[in-house]
């Protein structure tokens, strides 16, 4: 089994659907609210977890309802909580409007994630124990960053989800092997609104980029190769929130496994194809099982 550090977010999901997202100072009336576990590293420990791997998550909940219902949902997926802190103050949330097309906007208000500052002795343990450490930004920058250096200095492949987009310093980029932004991500880091265009550019600074593109697939460059396009199954999208989070989880799994890129990226594109055909993040994301079928 494949085994994965995750240094990441947890936040209680609150998903309002409706036919359209307001606009602004606009007032709409919609069809369904639901809590859902999320936070795009506990999301991404799922997602792992169900496709195979031993998965160990790092991170923090509050000390409240919410944060109980998150550490069990991850408990239950089969993810080890032992470094999964109970902060004092409010669990993470994200507040989410989910249109009829499936796409979604997101505001997240970090809570007990915001105290991950830094990582002691027994999360510097958990990653040098792991092949994978899988990171995104809804932690404190500084925790992430010494995640990525103490997961670079022993050798554990790092694979970073640059979201929410922000400037990223050398310090972050320096110690990354794959980064997997959308293409939203991708342009705002890049400059360059053109996948291809925007992965030159981010090779600049990694060794690897997967740009995922949504229903077109995603866009895997390397540096010294020609960028290839993997298209995605076509599948019809209810709800796309943790999409990005499935497919890293289950490419972390396959890369793991020793797999080739191109079927690492198949078995990930096949379990994110799943992913947005039902409601909510943590609760839509396939097994192993269900990957390997579809
Ligand atoms: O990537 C999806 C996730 O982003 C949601 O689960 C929400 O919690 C936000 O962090």
């Amino acid at each position: 089994m494949t085994r994965i550090a995750v240094l990441g977010s947890t936040n209680m999901d609150l998903v309002a659907y409706t036919a359209r997202a307001p606009g602004r100072g606009e007032t709409v009336t919609g069809r369904e609210f639901r809590t859902v576990p999320g936070g795009k590293g506990a999301n991404q420990a799922v997602a792992a977890a169900r496709a195979g791997g031993e998965v160990a998550m790092i991170g923090a909940v509050g000390d409240d309802a919410y944060g109980t219902l998150l550490r069990d949902g991850l408990e239950h997926a089969g993810v080890d909580t032992d470094l999964l802190h109970t902060a004092d103050g409010p669990s993470g949330t994200a507040h989410i409007v989910v249109d009829d097309t499936g796409a979604n906007a997101i505001v997240v208000i970090p809570g007990a994630n915001g105290v991950v500052t830094a990582l002691g002795p027994g999360e510097i343990a958990a990653i040098a124990e792991s092949e994978l450490l899988l990171m995104q930004l809804e932690l404190p920058l500084s925790a992430v960053v010494e995640g990525a250096r103490a997961a670079r200095s022993q050798g554990v492949r790092t694979i970073l989800t640059p979201s929410p987009a922000q400037p990223l310093p050398h310090e972050l980029l320096d110690h990354i092997d794959l980064l997997v932004p959308n293409e939203h991500e991708a342009a705002e880091l890049s400059g360059q609104a053109e996948p291809h265009a925007a992965a030159q550019i981010l090779l600049r600074q990694v060794p690897e980029v997967v740009i995922t593109l949504g229903a077109k697939g995603c866009l895997y460059a390397a540096r010294g190769g020609e960028p290839v396009l993997f298209e995605a199954p076509s599948v019809n999208a209810v709800d796309t929130t943790g999409a990005g989070d499935t497919f890293v989880g289950a490419l972390a799994v396959a890369l793991g496994e020793g797999r080739p890129v191109a079927e690492a990226l198949a078995f990930a594109s096949a379990a994110a194809a799943l992913c947005v055909q039902k409601p909510g993040a943590s609760t839509s994301m396939p097994y192993r099982s269900e990957i390997e079928a579809s």
